[in-house]
């Protein structure tokens, strides 16, 4: 038996601000947590989102104080701030940090610290109480990581020092708002990052063992959309049909890796813990070498077809290999490769492994990984 879940309301489009405070207010809320970073209070979209939502007459209260990579530390603060001014919903503004960060206000504000013991993989989903957990809803202001869709929030607790998953059914936003506006200002460098974030939940969803068909087709489409369009909304942040085909590319790779993900992702995400990498620069630093891994790799018949299937989604060009046709979209959007090139030094890679190696993802990558097989990636990435 499987579950498969696809409920997130999502309103696309110029007005769909307007339309999501409409719909708070309707659901009964009347005191909103508007959680947001400093950047976004910087470029005036914070000022800009929180008069929309009260103008429908509901009262905001602005956390701007998340960091990328949020920590306990954020959501403490937040979860203070929710509890002073009486809230009773939430709304992420931002980028993944925001918005995951909002969720897990959302679970520090009604249930006890700390909260490494909510950690999905020690099975602390059991601990959440769903019906205690106020509404949540997202506006992101990226389009990569999806969790305007997701179920879970990833923060760096005190305990592990490391990126913990907290997943609840009721940590999925009721409506997930893309409004394409909102990613226009967004810097190229960072446009580039979030949409290979985006890419590699597709290709890692897709690869995934398991049937799961819908997530499969999402996934495809996901990644077509993504090397059609973000090339153009790096070259011109202007172009609204570019960035707003990548705010649907970023929601559809979330909702595909409810599939799984795999060892990208749990490659990726000691190289943010430790070395304070974006999480999705992480991915694309990453991307060629996973996909070489996998190609060298004793594959059977429907695994050589899976990539087979991604390859031809490319436009068609000399290179034959998965692991050449990435390595050129990621180098063609500006990311430079290199571990060493961003600071990581060739010391850590046999912690980073260790991390690696003790993260889940790669517990659904499409073929099983030892630790030495993410320590050959780590040496080929560097
Ligand atoms: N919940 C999930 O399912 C999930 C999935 C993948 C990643 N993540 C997490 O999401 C986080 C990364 O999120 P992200 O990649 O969106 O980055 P982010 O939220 O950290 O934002 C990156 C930077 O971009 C800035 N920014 C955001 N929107 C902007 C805009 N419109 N204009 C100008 N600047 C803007 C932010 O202020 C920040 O400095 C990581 O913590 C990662 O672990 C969560
Ligand atoms: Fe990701």
């Amino acid at each position: 038996m499987q579950q498969f879940n696809y409920p997130t309301t999502i309103y696309f489009g110029d007005g769909a601000v307007k339309a999501c405070a409409q719909s708070i207010k309707k659901q009964g809320a009347k005191k909103v947590l508007l959680v947001t970073d400093a950047t976004l209070v910087n470029v005036g979209i914070a000022k800009q989102v929180e008069s929309e939502l009260s103008d429908t007459g509901l009262d905001i209260f602005l956390y701007a104080d998340v960091h990328p990579n949020p920590t306990e530390a954020d959501v403490e603060q937040g979860a203070q701030c929710y509890i002073q001014h009486q809230c009773d919903a939430l709304v992420g503004l931002g980028g993944g940090s925001p918005i995951d960060t909002a969720k897990v206000i959302a679970l520090a504000a009604t249930h006890p610290g700390p909260l490494a013991q909510y950690d999905d993989a020690q099975g602390g989903d059991r601990l959440i109480n769903g019906s205690l957990l106020p509404p949540i809803y997202a506006i992101p202001t990226t389009a990569g990581t999806g969790s305007e869709v997701g179920r879970s929030g990833v923060i760096i607790t005190r305990k592990s020092n490391s990126k913990t998953v907290i997943f609840h059914p009721h940590l999925m936003p009721r409506i997930a708002v893309l409004e394409p506006r909102l990613t226009e200002v967004l810097p190229p460098t960072i446009t580039a990052a979030t949409g290979i974030d985006a890419f590699v939940h597709c290709l890692e969803a897709y690869l995934a063992p398991g049937f799961h068909p819908m997530a499969d087709g999402i996934a495809l489409e996901g990644m077509a959309l993504i090397l059609k369009h973000l090339p153009r909304a790096v070259t011109d942040g202007h172009d609204l049909e570019a960035r707003g085909a990548m705010q649907i590319a970023a929601s559809m790779g979330a909702t595909a890796f409810q599939k799984g993900l795999g060892m990208i992702h749990s490659l990726a995400h000691p190289l943010s813990s430790e070395c304070g990498l974006h999480h999705g620069l992480a991915n694309a630093l990453l991307l060629p070498f996973g996909t070489e891994f996998l190609e060298q790799s004793d594959l059977n018949a429907e695994q050589k077809r899976r990539i087979k299937r991604v390859l031809q989604l490319f436009p068609a060009t000399s290179e034959s290999t998965l692991a050449d046709l990435c390595r050129t979209f990621v180098t063609q959007l500006n990311i430079q490769l290199g571990l060493k090139q961003q600071g990581v030094s060739q010391r850590q890679l046999i912690l980073l492994s260790k991390m690696a190696y003790l993260d889940p993802c790669h517990h659904t990558n499409m073929i099983p990984v030892t630790e030495a097989d993410l320590l050959q990636v780590y040496t080929q990435a560097y």
